[in-house]
């Protein structure tokens, strides 16, 4: 077990990662302040993880009543969002309440949403068990939802009181979901960290075998990256959007696509592949580069090329990006591997180069 902080002054938080935190009562007790909670949940989690968690804050004398959300990406929307506001209200949560999020990045967006906005704002702790929320979406602060018109559009700044990551609840995740996790481990070693890249390309058959040691430290790095950016650039005014390599145009992929049916994971990873392409064309990195990113992705069991949508398909859906600047898109380049920098002024024909030119 070990725990990281991530430094935001009288809002720091630690970040527990380890096997069997969900049993591990003293580790919750510091973390609720008071004795209700409302653990929100889905209809795949709960079945799995939801006694146990439930039985874990009943023994430190916490009452929890449960909100079980429909499971999917189609359902991170504002009807879903309503029903988490009338299960609190209906329950008389209060000021105190506690929202636990008990799931992947759904539910912790969706219920983190739902704390910063409820009675303007209560108590929130992050129970993340996908891979992908537990070395990404469960720490920092970004909470939301989708619109129609574009992903995670409508949300809110709203750090956790604490996140606990059991590395044991990745033993019921599927492949694909597992994968659609690595896709983030391996951003974090890409825009920063390239002694944490070339450690993947070594380790990647371990982490698809589900090593304990592997995973763990996998998740042990990738939060150590975003707790540091997140301490430096809490609301995204600048090195924290560097966290959205290959998310411009996997976003753009993921509406296109209907949300649900490309994992984020695999939208994003395509999008990676995208923007190194770019990159490249533009002079930044080596086709030797865009390659090794490639082999990392298939490695990963991660899609490399972009689904085939008409470019205008891409550039509108790219113009509602939330790092657009007077109508400019901006976007995260490759300056090589383990250097990101964020670019724009990028013409039409380039973009739409790079996207053609990693299709099947
Ligand atoms: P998800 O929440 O949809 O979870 C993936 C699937 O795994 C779901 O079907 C879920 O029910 C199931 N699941 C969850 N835990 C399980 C377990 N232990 N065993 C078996 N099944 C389990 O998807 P995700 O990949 O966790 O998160 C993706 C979402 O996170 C996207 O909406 C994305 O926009 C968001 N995101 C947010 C941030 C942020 O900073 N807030 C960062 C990255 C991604
Ligand atoms: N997932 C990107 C961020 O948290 O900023």
């Amino acid at each position: 077990m070990l725990t990281l902080t991530v430094e935001l002054e009288r809002r720091s938080y630690p970040i527990h990662i380890g096997e069997e935190i969900l049993k591990n009562a003293d580790l919750f007790a510091p973390a609720f302040g008071q004795k209700k909670a409302a653990i929100v949940t889905n209809t795949t989690v709960a079945p799995l993880y939801l006694e146990m968690l439930k039985s874990t804050l009943e023994s430190i004398g916490i009452q929890p009543i449960s909100v079980i959300l429909e499971d999917g990406e189609k359902f991170k929307d504002w009807q879903t969002l309503n029903r988490i506001y009338d299960a609190l209200l209906e329950n008389r949560c209060e000021r105190n309440t506690t929202i636990v999020a008990l799931g992947g990045g759904v539910i912790g967006d969706l219920s983190g949403f739902a704390a910063a906005t409820y009675l303007r704002g209560v108590p929130f702790v992050q129970v993340p068990t996908t891979l992908l929320s537990q070395v990404d979406s469960s720490v920092g602060g970004k909470t939301g939802i989708n619109h129609p018109l574009g992903k995670n559009m409508i949300g809110a700044f709203y750090q956790p009181r604490a996140v606990f990551a059991d590395t044991r609840t990745l033993d019921t995740l599927s492949d694909r979901e597992l994968s659609s996790g690595i896709a983030e481990v391996i951003k974090y070693g890409l825009i920063r960290d390239l002694p944490f890249f070339e450690w993947l390309e070594e380790n990647m058959e371990r982490l698809m075998a589900r090593d304990q040691e592997a995973l763990a430290q996998a998740i042990r790095r990738s939060c150590q990256n975003k707790a540091e950016v997140v301490a430096r650039d809490e609301r995204e005014t600048g090195e924290r959007a560097l966290l959205n390599l290959g998310h411009t145009f996997g976003h753009a992929i993921e509406n296109a696509m209907g949300y649900g049916n490309w994992l984020h994971g695999e939208a994003v990873a395509a999008g990676t592949v995208i923007a190194a392409s770019l990159s490249q064309r533009l002079g930044l990195i080596e086709e030797s580069d865009v390659e090794r990113i490639r082999n990392i992705m298939k490695k990963a069991g991660l899609p490399t090329a972009a689904p085939d949508l008409e470019a205008d398909t891409y550039l509108d859906l790219m113009a509602l990006d939330k790092k657009v600047e007077e109508g400019r898109i901006r976007f995260i380049l490759l300056d090589s591997i383990g250097k990101a920098s964020i670019r724009s002024g990028i013409s039409s024909d380039e973009i739409v180069g790079a996207i053609r030119s990693v299709h099947d």
